[in-house]
């Protein structure tokens, strides 16, 4: 049995078979183990929840889960100054609009759904109580915090992309930070991306602010491309 990393995509263990044989009662905890991370990942892993609470109490004295936990706790803060107030690009084909009742509750949890699929580190099924949860019942909530970008030509109004801004910490000392930002697949490397991002920044300079934040993982390595492309670098980094 090969056991592989979940985020770096490394075989860092193999047991053959004879081993297994040998020694089931150390060796089937591994494939328990493996068993567990992938349908936590696949159907129930939401990352922010898992790190430091989930694996230690599955095995709390072996060395392997503090291998793998350290792994998954590959969380990145990135970060971003604006010098000046970011354009927002036009002519796209694609129109921008703000978070608008309740009835985009189930179009922003499908883009989310159709965005994360397929990732390395997946995210779980999400309803709307968890919609509420996340964005209607926070403090900083505001309908003209979350945007919506939808094609604007002959399938009109199919909504492709998201992004929000949410704040860290109480006024006015809150930090904008950029909150689920997501594309759907076939829309993808079209500059949507770009323009949702834009439209953030843009609208943080309006309310005065210069730098923004943003959490991101290891395992997306499409969003890490994306924000270093434009501009975002670790907080650790000068
Ligand atoms: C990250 C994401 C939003 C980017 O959306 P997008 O519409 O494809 O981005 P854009 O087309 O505007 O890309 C802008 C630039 O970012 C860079 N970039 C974007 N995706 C990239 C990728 N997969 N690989 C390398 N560079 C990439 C490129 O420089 C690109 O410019 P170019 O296409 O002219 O070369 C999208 O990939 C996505 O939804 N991913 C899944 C959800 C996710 O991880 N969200 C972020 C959570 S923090």
């Amino acid at each position: 049995m090969v056991v592989y990393d979940q985020f770096l995509n490394k075989r860092w263990a193999s047991f053959g078979w004879k081993r297994l044989d040998a020694r089931p009662l150390a060796v089937m905890p591994v494939c328990g183990f493996k068993a567990r991370c992938d349908a936590f990942f696949g159907h129930r892993g939401d990352f922010p929840g898992l790190t430091g609470s989930f694996l230690p109490r599955i095995w709390p004295k072996h060395r392997l889960a503090e291998t793998i936990n350290s792994a998954m706790t590959a969380v990145m803060q990135l970060t971003r100054r604006l010098s000046e107030r970011p354009g927002v690009p036009e002519n796209l084909g694609i129109r921008l609009r703000h978070f608008a009742g309740p009835e985009d509750i189930p179009v922003w949890l499908s883009i989310r759904e159709g965005a994360f699929a397929r990732q390395k580190v997946g995210v779980r099924h999400w309803d709307e109580q968890d919609f509420r949860t996340e964005f209607l019942e926070k403090p900083w909530w505001n309908p003209r915090s979350m945007w919506f970008a939808e094609l604007s030509d002959a399938a009109a109004g199919l909504a492709i992309g998201t992004i929000s801004l949410a704040w860290r910490g109480a006024p006015p000392a809150a930090k904008p930070a950029i909150h689920w930002l997501a594309v759907l697949r076939g829309y993808r490397r079209r500059g949507i991306g770009r323009l949702l991002l834009s439209a953030l920044e843009a609208d943080c300079w309006d309310q005065g602010h210069r730098q923004i934040w943003l959490e991101t993982h290891t395992g997306w390595s499409e969003a890490l491309s994306f924000y270093r492309a434009l501009g975002y670098h670790s907080t650790t980094e000068p």
